[in-house]
């Protein structure tokens, strides 16, 4: 059938109103995920435009995981696990960033990928950006280089796009 990415995403995401806050509409992607062609569709979409210029797949913790598996499997590449912090068992790089409320760390184990392989970091969400960016600076401290950014929903209103610099955005929708 020819249902656009984003009629996809209408019809499976979860609408949860005031989660995790109350005036807050929360777009919960489990569903899109848990149905077969929902999956597959995200990942290939997410994947098409990167085609060639990627050598390995960054997922970030947690549901970054999900789509940067899939992604990986799907194109023959690895898979690049940065995770919060303290998960990681070996030597690793550690970025600290802001949030809204508090701070936040990612590390990447300091050995995963060699000089110059080109790196495509898949999340869920884009918001701040605060969490892409910080996988960014650490894929670069690795001596990666990031291929481009592709997330499924990005929530423009808080600009996360302006913290990637010049990097390859790519979201599937904006909400
Ligand atoms: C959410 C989301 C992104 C991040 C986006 O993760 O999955 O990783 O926030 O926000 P930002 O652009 O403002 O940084 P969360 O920290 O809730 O982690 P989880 O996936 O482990 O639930």
């Amino acid at each position: 059938n020819n249902e656009s990415i984003s009629e996809l995403l209408d019809r499976l995401c979860a609408v949860v109103a005031d989660y995790p806050q109350p005036g807050v509409s929360f777009k919960d992607l489990t569903p899109v995920f848990a149905d077969p062609q929902g999956l597959r569709r995200l990942v290939d979409e997410l994947i098409a435009p990167f085609a060639g210029q990627f050598d390995i797949v960054a997922g970030l913790e947690a549901r970054g995981f999900v789509l940067a598996a899939a992604a990986a499997y799907a194109s023959g590449r690895g898979m690049l696990t940065i995770r919060k912090a303290g998960k990681l068992p070996r030597e690793v790089y550690r970025d600290d960033y802001t949030l809204e409320y508090g701070s936040a760390s990612l590390e990447l184990h300091k050995d995963e990928i060699a000089p110059g392989t080109r790196v495509l970091v898949l999340d869920d969400v884009l918001a701040t950006g605060g969490t892409v960016g910080s996988a960014v600076r650490l894929i670069e401290r690795a001596g990666g280089v990031v291929a481009g950014v592709g997330v499924i929903l990005e929530l423009e209103e808080l600009g996360g796009r302006a913290n990637l610099g010049d990097h390859q955005v790519l979201s599937l929708q904006k909400v």
